[in-house]
């Protein structure tokens, strides 16, 4: 069915301007004034923001890790998602040595499948980098199109590789055209340190927080960003937390390696201190890296600005206070890593970043969409709003205000990290590949509706193709 989204502002990461959207077949094909079609639905977006649908390029739905398994699934994560104006979820699938790639990825297949409500892919981690896997992995990359490799720096005798390991993934990489991306934390040092502490007594979640210093970040990015400039390959660094990995990338990117970063909204909004809450309430506040001393958020934010980051994901990862993160009352070595982000990621950089003139509205889009879009092979046909490209919508009402909580979202999870914040502007509606998945802030999705994408390469851009659309007198001939 056909669909004119008439009267917003459409904002992409280099425009905005007035016009109306026609979708057809779930693809935008024509962008104008005054549109019209036949039997098209007219979907009025006065006084509202028409944005590409987010883009959450960090996401562990129905993952096992910490000895439990995240609570939020393809279902209520999607969901959550989606209210939060994600259309696009890429989650990292877990693989282990020995096992074979494709089994692994078979299981993500299985955990997605019927359940996502908005489209999704996988990044594959990369445990060891044997025969097999130099085999096999080829092969996954072209038939399933995940074109970005995951290698852990850290979380010692879980998902740690050595560094002989993640060189040969950037070799593999530069040959194949994927992206590497690193969990960057020096995990052996790390793994001392926690030791260390624990012998001497400190048990409390702050602890977590002081084993893991910002060097240890530094280092293993500026590690990582050596030995690709050594491969030649490419690289992109996830929650990024601090100054001292910032730093390491931006020299990285001053000798023109491809090198990119991420962060995440807790990192630019919370600091250190939540560890210390009473009542064993900072075990909430556990992320790997951890939350960094507050002045660290000014440097993320200018990094953010300038370029030397690129996107924002929200590396959800759930688990509840009651029953999962009290698994390390007594060892903060135990406390499940992650936390509940996939729903706030899109509005809290926005009322966080563009209202309070951190960020404009075009680097929002960019860094919440389109850069993700562009860096994991899925632009133009995600990231963006153009002819041809997928209708992934956010129509966005910029001056609703509401205050975050957990008794009002909708992630499968007993708290959120950021109760009580007041923000300003929250999606509507939102369609995924042109059908409502949020309509007027009620959801009317269905599991299952959500597609796999296979990425392209990475730097291997793609035309289009456009059928051949005449309404009202024009013809789009293709882009
Ligand atoms: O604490 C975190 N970040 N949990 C999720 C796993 C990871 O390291 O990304
Ligand atoms: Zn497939
Ligand atoms: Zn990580
Ligand atoms: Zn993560």
């Amino acid at each position: 069915m056909k669909k004119i989204i008439k009267n917003g502002t459409i904002v992409t990461a280099t425009d905005t301007y007035f016009g109306d959207i026609l979708i057809d077949d779930g693809i935008i094909v024509m962008i104008g004034v005054d549109l019209e079609a036949e039997g098209a639905e007219i979907v009025d977006a006065a006084g509202c923001y028409i944005f590409p649908g987010g883009i959450d390029p960090h996401t562990h739905l129905d993952m096992p890790f910490g000895g439990t398994v995240t609570k939020d699934d393809f279902e209520s994560g999607t969901i959550a998602a989606a209210f939060g104006g994600t259309t696009t979820v890429i989650d990292f699938c877990l693989t282990s040595k020995g096992a074979p790639l494709a089994k692994a990825v078979e299981t993500w297949h299985a955990k997605s499948r019927g359940k996502s409500v908005i489209d999704y892919s996988f990044h594959l981690m990369i445990a060891e980098v044997s025969d097999d896997v130099l085999f096999e992995l080829p092969q996954i990359i072209e038939e399933e199109g995940i074109t970005s490799l995951k290698v852990f720096m850290a979380y010692k005798n879980v998902f740690q590789a050595d560094d002989g390991t993640l060189f040969k993934t950037l070799l593999l990489a530069k040959e194949q055209g994927a992206l590497v991306m690193v969990h960057a934390e020096n995990g052996d040092v790390i793994d001392f340190l926690i030791a260390k502490a624990l012998e001497e007594g400190k048990i409390e979640p702050i602890y977590h927080a002081l084993t893991r210093p910002p060097v240890l970040e530094g280092e293993a990015t500026g590690r990582a960003a050596d030995l690709t400039e050594l491969a030649d390959s490419q690289l992109y660094v996830v929650h990024v937390t601090c100054a001292e990995a910032v730093w390491k990338i931006t020299e990285a990117r001053k000798k023109g390696l491809r090198v990119y970063g991420e962060t995440c909204p807790q990192y630019l909004m919370l600091d250190q201190s939540y560890l210390e809450k009473p009542n064993f309430e900072g075990a909430k506040y556990v992320w790997s890296p951890p939350l960094r001393e507050k002045w660290n958020q000014d440097v993320l934010w200018d990094a953010l600005r300038n370029g030397q980051l690129q996107t924002i994901g929200s590396d959800q990862c759930s688990f509840d206070f009651k029953g999962q993160k009290d698994l390390g009352l007594g060892d903060f070595s135990k406390i499940p890593n992650g936390g509940p982000m996939i729903e706030d990621r899109f509005s809290v950089l926005y009322s966080e970043g563009v209202r309070k003139g951190r960020i404009s509205l075009h680097k929002f889009v960019d860094i919440v969409s389109t850069a993700s879009a562009k860096l994991f092979g899925l632009f133009p046909q995600k990231g963006t709003i153009a002819i041809g490209s997928d209708a992934d919508i956010v129509i966005f009402d910029p001056t609703a205000e509401r205050t975050i909580s957990a008794e009002t979202h909708h992630m499968n999870v007993d708290y959120n990290a950021f109760e009580g914040l007041e923000i300003t502007g929250e999606p509507v509606s939102v369609l995924v590949r042109g059908e409502f998945v949020i309509r007027n802030k009620q959801f009317v999705g269905k599991p299952g509706t959500g597609q796999y994408l296979h990425r392209k390469r990475f730097n291997q851009m793609e035309k289009l193709p456009i059928k051949e659309k005449t309404i009202g007198g024009y013809t789009n001939v293709g882009l």
